[in-house]
């Protein structure tokens, strides 16, 4: 996939948080959704400097490379339980194949810990690698609606 369409769908993974949160009753549940949430949100900001419609700044990239790299170490413990909402998108999978899912968690980490933002050039390359790694994990772990 070119870059730019990587980051097209990348904001608009982020775009759908909003939306998705309305009406959780499970505390845990909401508060897995908030770390994605959050993931979304620093993703929004590297994702719009990586495309230039916001300035390149290199102290918001690694303050937001950072907020991703802390919202992962964070998944295994917000997916431990296993919480069910109306609302929830997590499938079955996250619990039954669990080997896996820590998989697709090492792989977003490696992402962010290979990840440059030392330069505009450098963010776009390394914002496909991320992008993939939340696509990756939200194609097996995750209904897509
Ligand atoms: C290891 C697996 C995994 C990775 C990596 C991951 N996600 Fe998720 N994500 C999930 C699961 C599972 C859900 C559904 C949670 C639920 O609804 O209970 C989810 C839900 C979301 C939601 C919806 C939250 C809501 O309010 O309902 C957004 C937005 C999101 N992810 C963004 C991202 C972004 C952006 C990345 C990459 C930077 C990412 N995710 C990486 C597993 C992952």
């Amino acid at each position: 996939m070119r870059p730019t369409l990587t980051i097209a769908a990348t904001l608009a993974i982020a775009a759908t948080a909003a939306l998705a949160h309305t009406g959780v009753k499970d505390p845990q549940v909401m508060a897995r959704m908030d770390g994605m949430k959050l993931m979304a949100d620093h993703t929004k900001t590297l994702g719009q400097m990586a495309r230039g419609r916001i300035a390149f700044d290199n102290t918001k990239a690694l303050a937001a490379l950072e907020g991703l790299k802390s919202e992962t170490d964070r998944i295994p413990a917000l997916f431990a339980p296993r919480a069910a909402d109306p609302k929830s998108e997590a499938k079955s999978e996250i619990w039954t194949d669990s080997a896996g899912f820590k998989a697709s968690t090492a792989q977003m980490a490696n992402a962010l810990n290979l990840a440059d933002v030392a330069s505009p050039e450098a963010l776009a390359g390394s914002m496909r690698a991320i992008a993939a790694a939340c696509s990756a994990c939200h194609k097996d772990y995750r209904i897509e609606n």
